[in-house]
């Protein structure tokens, strides 16, 4: 194996689970509460839009009462430090990345302190609840949405993501369960590439076999090792 030099890490909700935001497919997940048909598809969106828009006022209030823990920090710790490539790709809708310090990020399903004109396609920072009809400042549109990616949308940024995987030398994939396409299959493109693959993960993921190494535990304590044994081998 060639040394170290670019690394792509993906973040699943398991690294935002010791901060108190449910995952979605574990007990007392999101999906149970709210059915995934209910509120995160463009059809949803149409013909209900207030329930979507509720759905993620309530998410996007839940962030003043969380806090980033030991692994988004060791994360954080690791884009100070690092002085080869780095790309941390989050599913993530929430902001506990950003809020740990980590630059070097990407939101593949978007953001909850986000609104999205349908109209004009402006994305602009957004606080507070969003409800329907609320007009862009870009367009003047009624037509700002949550800045979320729903089941049949495209991810953003793919485009940048297919290159730093191309160009990656370890990827690491952080608490996710691997059910959600395309990001379930970056690993792959990453062995492809002929990369180190690595998961931390509480327990296996449907993914687990086509890591290079699965390390079980939770988010906060693994990853912090993990980053302390890597900048501590350069
Ligand atoms: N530390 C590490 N991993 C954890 C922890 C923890 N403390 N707690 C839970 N996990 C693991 C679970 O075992 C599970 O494998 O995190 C994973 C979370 O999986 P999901 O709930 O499916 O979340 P995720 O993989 O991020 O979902 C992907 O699906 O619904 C869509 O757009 C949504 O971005 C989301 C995407």
């Amino acid at each position: 194996m060639h040394a170290i030099r670019n690394i792509v890490v993906l973040t699943g909700a398991g690294v935002s689970a010791e901060s108190g935001i449910a995952t979605f497919r574990g007990p007392g997940g999101l999906w149970e509460g709210h059915r995934v048909e209910d509120v995160c598809t463009p059809e949803a969106l149409r013909s209900d839009p207030a329930l979507v828009h509720r759905f993620y006022d309530l998410r996007r209030a839940a962030l003043g009462g969380v806090e980033p823990n030991a692994a988004h920090h060791a994360l954080a710790r690791l884009d100070r430090a690092w002085t080869g490539e780095l790309l941390i790709v989050t599913q993530n809708v929430d902001d506990l990345h950003e809020r740990a310090g980590a630059t070097r990020l990407l939101h593949m399903h978007g953001e909850l302190c986000s609104a999205l004109c349908a109209a004009c396609g402006t994305r602009t920072p957004h606080r507070g609840a969003l409800p329907p009809g609320s007009a862009c400042a870009a367009c003047g549109a009624a037509a700002l949405r949550p800045d979320i990616v729903f089941f049949g949308e495209i991810p953003y940024r793919m485009d940048r993501i297919v290159d730093a995987i191309g160009a990656c030398d370890l990827f690491v994939s952080i608490g996710t369960s691997g059910a959600v396409y395309p990001a379930a299959g970056f690993v792959q493109w990453a062995r492809e590439r002929g990369a180190a693959t690595l998961e931390l993960n509480l327990e296996r993921s449907a993914g687990s076999a086509m890591f290079d190494e699965s390390r079980l535990g939770p988010a906060g304590e693994l990853v912090p090792a993990w980053v302390d044994a890597l900048l501590a081998a350069r």
